[in-house]
């Protein structure tokens, strides 16, 4: 979603800001800007569309040392150049950048702002009237930041300028995410370590309801309260190349071909000395604790945490509850006497899933994030940390977090089960080892895939993904990843589902994607197979190997029967990037969606 950058120091900002936002696109946006400051003129540049529109119109001859950028997700009002950040105050005194939602700035407009002409649509330029309004009543700049910000409800991470003081940037960050980065002569603010990685990898954390006042050569973080707050910088372990694309013509594809080297990292990194797989005594003790696990996720996470509910029950023999995290916020189930949540979060962001984090901690329950991510919201604000591994994942369809996710919740519970005395009568380690290898051979089939896709989605206006099992939850993944890139009309079900109504959708040449990876109940999705082709559908089944007939269109290597996913969601992947590219369609950007989701 909406991404925020700022620099100030010795060189031009321009090309910093800009690069940053660049860096920021993965996040999802629709219009972008940047305003940048010297001798106390503002020059504010903003355009619909890509950061390479904005590019075209920002003035090369102006400099400037210092600026706010933003890429925007639009909220409140339409995606146009008028919404687009920065905004500025009545008088242009002030301009500011926003990510987040103020819940009240109606109310706060109706209070304050009635006789302030606006010119957006937006809840943001709210925030930019009313630190002018409090300026215009006596206070200072900084004292107007600070006022404003206690009459704001919602999420907020901000960046002002202030036309007449050339050497401070006011930022303030409340639920949405945002860092400041540290640097020799300068210094920067990112809602993400991606975008300023180019000039430092040292940031400081900051904290909800904290404000901070950034020069060159200072960073004052405060409370609201106006106490001064001291923080250790940590340094970003991200390599600048893990966020470049190299010789892929998208990160999506990239994120997939990882996905062997994420397990390979994820054994290493979850090994002990003695090669057995490890995880903090404290996480143990804790699932263990609990008469019953819920698992917290959106999106695919969500596909994940289903698949992990399988893991930890057949395992650990612990019962797990599944729950859409919007859903479970106002919606909370008759919680057992004992439960431990676990969030399940790529980007470790995610405003559902957080909100239901905040809501369980105030009743005093225990929390584990399983995220990509250190140092993120959900991973802060929980008790214990699970990390996946996965290296940055850039494309908005999220492919080899989902695997780690797998991974990660494989290893959960079989060391829970043998914390409990549980035997368990494989070996996790050597058998993720085989995933990897099996993972390494389907992508270098996509030749394959290619084809499969423009066999079956060439022209097609919808697709049904099926399976029994297991192999249901991977459908739901697979449908998922096909709509939100090709936007091709696609939905996974379970199998013996289909006839209960779906089956009225069935036509003549309709795909139908069958998975096949489980032994016990392999004989009935191929039944249901046989039943949507006796409808006209066109089917695809991809099975594994072992249990494969002649019928099949693609057969994947054999692995545990518990770690399917991890294998049969690849070809499902490669289908839905070769299915959108061959439509012409922004693989790593789809249309309205945002890789981190910081709105509820
Ligand atoms: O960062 P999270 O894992 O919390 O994100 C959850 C969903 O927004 C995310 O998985 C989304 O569904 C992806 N675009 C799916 O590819």
């Amino acid at each position: 979603m909406c991404g925020i950058v700022g620099y100030i120091g010795n060189n031009d900002s321009k090309e910093i800001l800009l690069k940053g936002l660049e860096k920021l696109e993965y996040r999802g946006y629709d219009s972008a800007g940047i305003a940048v400051m010297n001798e106390n003129v503002v020059h504010v540049f903003k355009e619909k569309g890509r950061i390479a529109d904005l590019r075209s119109i920002v003035d090369e001859t102006v400099s400037a040392n210092i600026g706010i950028g933003h890429t925007r997700w639009a909220t409140h009002g339409a995606p146009s150049k008028s919404n687009a950040h920065p905004h500025q105050s009545a008088s242009g005194r002030f301009t500011i950048v926003h990510n987040g939602v103020i819940e009240n700035y109606d109310i706060l407009k109706r209070e304050y702002l009635m006789d302030v002409p606006l010119k957006s649509d937006t809840d943001t330029e709210i925030i930019v009237q009313l630190i002018e309004l409090f300026v215009n009543d006596g206070l200072n700049t900084e004292e107007a930041f600070r006022k404003t910000l206690t009459l704001l409800e919602g999420s907020y991470a901000l960046a002002l300028l202030d036309k007449q003081n050339n050497e401070t940037i006011y930022v303030a960050k409340n639920k949405s995410p945002l860092l400041v980065g540290l640097g020799d002569g300068f210094n920067v603010v990112a809602s993400d370590a991606m975008a300023m990685l180019q000039v430092t990898n040292r940031f400081v954390e900051l904290m909800d309801k904290e404000m901070v006042i950034v020069t060159k050569n200072k960073v004052t973080i405060q409370k609201l309260n106006g106490d001064v707050v001291t923080r250790d910088p940590f340094i970003a372990e991200l390599d600048a190349s893990d966020i470049e694309k190299g010789t892929y013509p998208y990160y999506m594809l990239k994120e997939i071909d990882e996905q062997p080297l994420v397990i390979r990292k994820i054994i290493q990194n979850y090994q002990d000395k003695q090669g057995s797989l490890t995880i903090d005594q404290n996480i143990i003790d804790a699932m263990n604790d609990a008469d019953r696990i819920y698992i917290i996720a959106a999106g695919t996470s969500y596909h994940a945490g289903l698949i992990g509910k399988q893991y930890i029950e057949k395992l650990a023999k612990i019962p797990v509850e599944v729950h859409i995290a919007s859903e479970f916020g106002y919606n909370m189930p008759m919680l057992s006497d004992k439960p431990l949540f676990i969030f399940i979060s790529q980007s470790g962001e995610t405003a559902d899933s957080r909100a239901v984090l905040v809501e369980i901690k105030k009743m005093g329950y225990k929390a584990l994030t399983i995220t990509n991510v250190p140092g993120s919201t959900l991973s802060r604000e929980a008790d214990y940390t699970l990390l996946l591994y996965a290296g940055p994942e850039i494309a908005v369809a999220s492919t080899k977090a989902y695997t780690a996710q797998i991974a990660v919740l494989a290893i959960l519970a079989e060391v829970t089960a043998k914390s409990r005395g549980i035997k368990i009568d494989f070996d996790l380690v050597h058998e993720l080892g085989i995933v990897a290898n099996a993972m390494e051979i389907l992508c270098d089939e996509k030749d394959e895939f290619e084809e499969i896709a423009r066999e079956y989605l060439a022209t097609t206006r919808n697709c049904f993904f099926i399976g029994r099992g297991i192999d249901f939850y991977v459908g739901l993944e697979g449908a998922l990843k096909l709509k939100e890139i090709s936007y091709i009309q696609a939905e996974g079900f379970a199998g013996g589902e289909l006839k209960h109504g779906t089956i009225a959708l069935i036509e003549n040449g309709t795909p139908v994607i069958a998975l096949a990876t489980q032994g016990k109940v392999n004989l009935s999705i191929r039944g249901n197979v046989k039943e949507v082709v006796a409808r006209g559908a066109n089917p695809c089944i991809i099975s594994m190997k072992g249990l494969e007939t002649e019928e099949d269109r693609f057969v994947v290597p054999e692995v545990h029967e518990l770690l399917t996913p991890l294998i049969s969601v690849i070809p499902l992947q490669f289908i839905a990037y070769y299915a959108a590219l061959h439509r012409g369609c922004d693989v790593d950007k789809p249309r309205n969606l945002a890789k981190s989701v910081t709105v509820e």
